[in-house]
């Protein structure tokens, strides 16, 4: 298969090697893209549209993706647009490029969310000293048991340093009393969100589409299993499992709440994950106790500062490596 053809049948196989140096702006734009759409998002939606124009690439916000019932303030939609937009800034400094970042205001839904110009580069890669780049394809969200190992204080110290500009701060902590607290929440959130049939069928929607990368029959199984059965009490034992397993817990959270400043909490989201990928540490987003509004004021109190909204909640640590990765749609498909 022709490795054009091999990039749209499989968005991970993107090489590096394959920057068009000799092409156009709009050639290399789109490659820089193709790393973008690798992100993670909640769901596995993708809910990224963008468009090209000269040297600079416009993100939309495609709301037929939006989980209307667990993320009905739209938090995790925004923070899924930052987490594309910080793969298509660390791709293109990679290879030289500097990005200004536009933060556009939220008025029609056709406007676009960030506008990004492109400039100079001499298309040369560079000598990517913090391996984010790399980390781009490396990263897995890790859904497994993790080792009773802790986060040494050299690996920890560079999470915690990880670039995040004014408004956002992240909060990491391997304090026992904060991981008790945090468990029980989860065990409510999986009971109430299991509890609720709309919640049900849109998470079972989604897994019917294969967005978790199992095969046809398995997504259609799981679809029907989700809809139609109350699994909220072997959930929450699972996930109280996977949380307590994990030596350190973090959150994200921001100081205004709007949707620049979400998009920020997301670049800084998939910032800390290449890192924490680089470093081969393993990060899992666990989101059902920011999706209740009850829970997520119960959240803010663990915080230790004040005045801040928790944008992303998260576990990690060390794991066995997650074995393949999440589909992804070609770039063809999010181009407009
Ligand atoms: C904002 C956001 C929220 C997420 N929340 C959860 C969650 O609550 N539980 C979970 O297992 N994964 C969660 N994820 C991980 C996604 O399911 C994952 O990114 C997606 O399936 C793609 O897989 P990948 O990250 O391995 O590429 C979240 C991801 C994002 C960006």
């Amino acid at each position: 298969m022709h490795d054009q053809d091999l990039v749209k049948s499989n968005p991970w196989s993107i090489k590096e090697g394959s920057f068009p140096t000799d092409g156009n702006i709009e050639e290399k734009l789109k490659f820089l893209l193709r790393y973008a759409i690798l992100a993670p998002s909640s769901h596995n939606t993708q809910p990224w549209k963008f468009s090209l124009d000269n040297n600079t690439v416009k993100i939309f916000i495609d709301r037929d993706r939006w989980l209307k019932v667990a993320d009905s303030d739209r938090r995790e939609l925004h923070i899924s647009i930052g987490c594309a937009l910080e793969n298509l800034i660390v791709a293109a400094n990679h290879f030289g490029y500097r990005c200004d970042v536009d933060y556009l205001p939220e008025s029609e839904k056709k406007y676009p969310a960030v506008s990004v110009t492109f400039q100079g580069s001499n298309s040369q890669p560079q000598s990517s000293s913090n391996g984010l780049f790399e980390a781009i394809r490396g990263r897995h969200t890790n859904h497994n048991v993790y080792e009773a190992k802790p986060i040494g204080e050299e690996n920890l110290e560079k999470l915690q340093n990880i670039n995040k500009g004014k408004e956002i701060r992240l909060h990491l902590t391997d304090d026992p009393e904060v991981k008790r607290k945090v468990d029980s929440l989860m065990t409510k959130g999986d009971a109430m969100q299991f509890a609720d049939p709309e919640w049900r069928e849109e998470l079972g929607y989604w897994m019917g589409q294969g967005v978790f990368g199992t095969s046809w029959l398995t997504s259609k199984m799981s679809q029907l299993a989700v809809t139609y059965l109350n699994m909220g009490k072997s959930t929450a034992k699972k996930d109280s499992e996977l949380l307590l397993s994990a030596p350190v817990l973090g959150v994200i959270s921001s100081r205004s709440d709007g949707r620049e400043a979400r998009i920020k909490a997301g670049q800084t989201f998939e910032r800390l994950a290449l890192t924490a990928a680089s470093l081969n540490i393993s990060l899992h987003p666990m989101s059902q106790i920011l999706e209740i509004t009850e829970l997520k004021s119960e959240v803010a109190k663990l915080i230790p500062v004040s005045d801040v909204y928790s944008q992303q909640t998260f576990r990690l640590g060390y794991a066995e490596p997650e074995k393949k990765h999440t589909p992804r749609r070609p770039l063809e498909e999010v181009l407009v």
